[in-house]
């Protein structure tokens, strides 16, 4: 009877007061958790409670602020952000053993919230776990890549479909100063889309796949959408950002369905082979063959993925390379040169001039490490508790890389 006075009491005090209560002793909890969590803590900056060090990145520099966590507190080094532990992983000894050595403890996808209202239930390529269903996947997909049609000279005479739309486009530009960002996202997205489904897009198209994986950074992103972290709860009182995600997610099916529907089902029977043209119809058939179960959804999410991880990295490689180009104008020259005597002008490079090219090729070899598009990969979870470096790690512990 005294609580439940005493509760009624409680009741009565000014709103203000109970939230300043409550928000204290929420951050005691907090603090005395943090005191007392077991084992040998791994060093790293501490950041505010809840968020973390969430205000004190800027997103758009964030491999260059955790490289600098990495100096400060070494090549094991731990962060929260919105909540999430991170332990962050740098140095080559380190990278080697938890992609080498270690690797079977350290190979689980990590889904934030985000991310997992987008593929929990039908996750694509790139959110599955690393198990015999996704090697499996993985090997279709490289296998249908390399190997459909007229394997590499298909895929040779699509690219140059593609590059020569480009030219086209530069040399109507008559040497005005263009920003060819936008176009070269296009000239990827053909390429990869082209080796895909054999089949020339329309601009209308490839505008569709290049929005949407715009959107995809946006809807995942964005900081409204950060909040699903902290607060998950939010989607069930009709949350904006949740919204948008769940939108993305119907789009990009809505899509690949539409392409699926429309193209195959006529290569279904598996005996006509001559009718297996783009990498999505041998993907489809061994799938179909597969003793694990690929449901629709999670096949329009791999489709999407390969579409977003092949242009998205490519297209910011190629876009580094110019102004590399312009500040040593030197290889440019020198790969000028190379090309100009492997192939000449009156055609098109080929696979075949590639043998001939060490000097182009190098270069391309450079420019991946030189600007990593991935400063650190994407993020990983471990399968199982883990030692590193002389620390424990518990199941289920998020792992960033930095390969930068
Ligand atoms: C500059 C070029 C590229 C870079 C730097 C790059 C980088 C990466 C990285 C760091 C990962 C994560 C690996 C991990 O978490 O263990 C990844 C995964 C992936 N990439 Fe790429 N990538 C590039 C080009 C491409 C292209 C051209 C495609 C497809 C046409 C592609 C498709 C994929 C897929 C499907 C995955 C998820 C499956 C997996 O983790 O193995 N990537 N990529």
């Amino acid at each position: 009877m005294i609580v439940f006075n005493d509760f009624l009491k409680w009741l009565s005090i000014d709103l203000s007061i109970k939230l300043t209560i409550s928000l204290i002793s929420l951050l005691v909890a907090y603090f005395l958790l943090e005191k007392f969590k077991g084992g040998k803590r791994i060093p790293g900056p501490k950041g505010l409670p809840l968020v973390g060090i969430a205000f004190s990145i800027k997103k758009e520099k964030m491999h260059l602020e955790l490289a600098n966590y990495a100096r400060k507190y070494g090549n094991l080094c731990r962060f929260n952000l919105m909540g999430s532990d991170i332990v962050l992983v740098s140095g080559l000894k380190l990278i080697h053993e938890v992609f080498v050595t270690k690797q079977d403890g350290f190979s689980s996808r990590y889904l934030s919230n985000r991310l997992g209202i987008l593929y929990k239930k039908e996750p694509g390529i790139t959110a599955m776990n690393d198990d015999e269903k996704f090697r499996e996947l993985k090997k279709i997909c490289l296998k249908s890549f390399k190997h459909y049609g007229d394997g590499m000279e298909t895929v040779e005479s699509l690219t140059m479909r593609s590059i020569n739309k480009f030219f086209t486009y530069l040399s109507n530009a008559n040497g005005k100063a263009v920003d060819i960002n936008d176009k070269i996202q296009y000239l990827l997205a053909d390429i990869v889309y082209s080796m895909l489904l054999n089949q020339e897009l329309s601009e209308e198209e490839i505008s569709q796949i290049t929005k949407m994986s715009i959107q995809f950074v946006e809807v995942t992103f964005g900081s409204k959408a950060l909040l699903l972290e902290l607060f998950p709860w939010l989607k069930y009182f009709g949350y904006k950002a949740y919204k948008k995600i769940c939108d993305y997610e119907r789009n990009v099916c809505a899509f690949w369905n539409k392409v699926i529907d429309q193209r195959f089902l006529m290569n279904q029977d598996e005996k006509n082979k001559d009718e297996i043209s783009g990498a999505i119809d041998s993907m489809y058939s061994q799938l179909m063959k597969s003793s694990f179960q690929y449901s629709r959804a999670s096949f329009c999410k791999t489709l999407q993925s390969i579409i977003l991880a092949g242009f998205s990295t490519t297209s910011s490689s190629m876009y580094n390379f110019l102004p590399i180009l312009l500040n040593h104008p030197q290889i440019e020259k020198r790969i000028f040169q190379e090309v100009s005597e492997a192939v000449g002008h009156s055609r098109m490079p080929c696979l075949e001039d590639k043998k001939n090219m060490p000097y182009s090729e190098a270069c391309v070899l450079e420019l991946l490490r030189y600007t990593t598009v991935v400063p650190f990969a994407l993020p990983h979870e471990t399968d199982r508790d883990m030692d590193l470096d002389g620390y424990q790690l518990k199941k289920g512990t998020q792992v960033y890389y930095i390969i930068c």
